[in-house]
């Protein structure tokens, strides 16, 4: 497989950059080739951000795991299209060529089918980082059924939320995942989320740790034995086949759910065609990946960066995709670099996070492997400080290797501004330039665009790429309030932004009351909804602020019912096991402060503002506080704040 549609100089970047923006038809249609369509559009694009009511590639027909699995068959059915390492390094290493995929994920289908699965259902997956997850994803992507994966760390009142939200029918999941030492009991978690469900019907469970699971006759089902009969249905004469489900381009192809600034997260709903063409091309151009690469993301498939750079870029490309079920610090802190050795990976993608905690660890750990392989070097999910990007640069590509920093969003389903290896230059802690497609700008508060390099704002789009959110499930108005309404005719991304002299661009960070911690986004309004559910807690602000190792740190100001304070120590430990089970252990406050109340205007709304600066360790220069119900609660969070 050749790549037609990869940019290889700078001088082609700047063409297609140009030819883009001002003839997205043109060029949208001419990407749109590279792929196989059952029937080919009528239409390139057709949209209106006022809805919004955004359509790519309108009247095509096709199915996505055609493009990713079956076009490959002939040529490289034999080639690893996934190399699995497992958790625990004294076992086997699955290698899954592109013909075993195709008839595992055939069997997914009809399995799926004999259940009652029909296209458009909701199929919810929770499950470890096995070959299994991405057989489950393609599976309901080959018979149409819309994937909604849940990351492992949720827990069950997340899921319970998504699966009803969703109305999801089916769950597929495993008795439990290894995870570093840990074995987490997936299938129980699940068992606690349908109490009171009303629409599950059948829930499907895949032996990975053989942890004791419950399992309810007529609801629960075991994988091996569906995939067996699966397996007789769909092979014949040693010829495995289950036809592909025929989608417009439009269908819905999967839901993930995200936090935002305010309620419950929402489901952001993409689509066929234009989501996978998004998936692709962001994936060949930022990469630059070559056929036989080994690509290396170290994402989790529960989140969009799994989605579209561990399953549907990579195999749509016809590559060759490393997926890894454990965690970076076990055995020891060596792990990602002995896999970079033993796969020989070629790209290596990963988070800011990660890589500050593996500096922590030092550089025994790197120097003792051979990383000669790796060609380029990524990152993402949230903005990278210089002193890791040179340490990212300097010991691990060896000075070597080009870093793409790579900014986009669940929502925008692929990346938006990033250099393209090689091609276009890097500049540390910079996304720089954006996509072909990506028509970025910076507004004031009132919207007005700024203008010009060194300057800085609101980071909106300004014009639909293939890859755009298309709805958020089962609440279009809530899509069109979140991201459509604040700046007229843009996409609003929710985050800040510089422009340099150069017109490179570099994300700072969220400008709503969104957090980012450890890459993973998580709302304060979630958080403190969580918080407030504790018995004793009157009420409770959380803001961010600045944390080595996680980016942003939970910072939470509560007001606490007297009565119960015997222990503060035991009683923040109730609070932060509260949250844990309302959202899930990512949402962990790593401060609480007990405070006899909290900055409020005469209005009752909270200035989040001070309590940003007093988190941040700043205690002199708060800006007015003048306009607060009771100025004294200040000097009280001042003087008790947990630096
Ligand atoms: O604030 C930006 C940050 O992560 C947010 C999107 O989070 P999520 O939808 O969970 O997707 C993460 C993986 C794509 C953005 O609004 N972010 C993501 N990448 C970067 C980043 N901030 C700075 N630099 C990046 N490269």
């Amino acid at each position: 497989m050749s790549y037609p549609h990869q940019i290889k100089s700078l001088e082609q970047y700047n063409e297609a950059y140009k030819k883009s923006i001002e003839n997205p038809e043109e060029f949208w249609g001419e990407i749109a080739e590279n792929f196989t369509w059952k029937k080919k559009w009528d239409k390139v694009s057709n949209w209106n951000f006022k809805e919004p009511n955004i359509k790519w590639f309108e009247g095509g027909k096709l199915n996505i795991t055609e493009n990713c699995i079956d076009r490959h068959l002939a040529e490289r059915g034999e080639q690893p299209a996934i190399i699995w390492e497992p958790n625990n390094p004294e076992e086997k290493t699955r290698i899954v060529t592109y013909n075993r995929l195709h008839k595992r994920v055939c069997q997914v289908a009809q399995m799926l089918t004999n259940l009652g699965v029909k296209k458009g259902d909701r199929v919810c997956i929770y499950m470890g980082m096995i070959p299994e997850l991405t057989y489950a994803v393609l599976g309901c992507a080959r018979i149409g059924a819309i994937h909604s994966v849940i990351f492992g760390g949720f827990s069950a009142q997340s899921i319970a939320d998504r699966l009803e939200d969703a109305s999801a029918e089916y769950i597929i999941t495993c008795d439990g995942a290894y995870r570093g030492n840990k074995d987490i009991p997936l299938k129980s978690v699940i068992d606690d989320a349908l109490i009171g469900n009303k629409t599950v019907k059948k829930v499907i469970v895949y032996t990975r740790t053989r942890t004791p699971v419950s399992m309810i006759k007529n609801r629960d089902l075991w994988w091996e034995d569906e995939m067996e009969q699966a397996e007789e249905q769909v092979e014949k004469n040693g010829k495995v086949s289950f036809p592909a489900v025929e989608m417009d381009s439009e269908d819905p192809l999967f839901i993930l759910y995200t936090s935002g600034s305010t309620g419950k997260p929402k489901g952001v709903v993409h689509s066929t065609a234009g989501y996978m063409v998004w998936a692709n091309y962001t994936f060949v151009n930022v990469f630059q990946y070559q056929p036989g690469q080994v690509h290396f993301c170290t994402a989790d498939i529960g989140w969009i960066t799994g989605h579209s750079y561990i399953v549907y870029g990579p195999l749509s490309a016809g590559g060759t995709s490393l997926m890894f079920e454990g965690i970076p610090t076990w055995p020891d802190a060596g792990r990602f670099w002995e896999i970079v050795e033993k796969y020989k990976v070629d790209v290596l993608y990963t988070a800011p996070t990660a890589i500050r905690s593996l500096m922590a660890y030092g550089l025994d750990f790197v120097n003792n492997k051979d990383l000669s392989s790796l060609k380029v070097l990524g990152t993402v999910g949230e903005p990278i400080n210089e002193e890791a990007w040179q340490w990212y640069f300097k010991n691990i590509g060896k000075e070597k290797c080009p870093i793409v920093d790579t900014w986009w969003q669940t929502e925008t389903g692929g990346i938006m501004i990033s250099n393209l290896a090689g091609v276009t230059p890097h500049k540390p802690a910079h996304a720089t330039l954006p996509l072909p497609g990506v028509n970025p700008c910076l507004v004031d508060e009132n919207g007005v665009e700024i203008l010009g390099n060194s300057v800085s704002g609101n980071l909106c789009i300004k014009q639909p790429w293939p890859g755009i959110i298309r709805t958020t499930y089962n609440d279009h108005e809530r899509c069109r309030t979140t991201y459509f309404s604040t700046y007229e005719n843009m996409y609003f991304t929710g985050d800040g932004c510089l422009r340099d002299a150069d017109g490179n661009y570099r994300i700072t960070g969220r400008v709503d009351d969104v957090l980012n911690v450890s890459g993973h986004r998580i709302g304060t309004a979630e958080v403190e909804n969580a918080i407030n559910m504790h018995s004793g807690v009157v009420e409770s602000a959380v803001v961010g602020y600045p944390h080595d190792i996680k980016g942003q740190g939970i910072y939470a100001y509560v007001i606490y019912d007297n009565k119960h304070t015997a222990d503060e120590n035991l009683t923040k430990q109730d609070i932060i096991q509260t949250v844990s089970r309302i959202i899930g252990a990512i949402a962990k406050p790593d401060k609480i402060q007990f405070v006899s109340g909290l900055p409020k205007t005469r209005s009752g709304k909270i200035m989040r503002r001070i309590l940003r600066k007093i988190a941040e360790g700043e205690t002199s220069n708060l800006g007015d506080t003048t306009t607060l119900l009771d100025p004294n609660v200040v000097d009280e969070i001042k003087n008790g704040a947990l630096l």
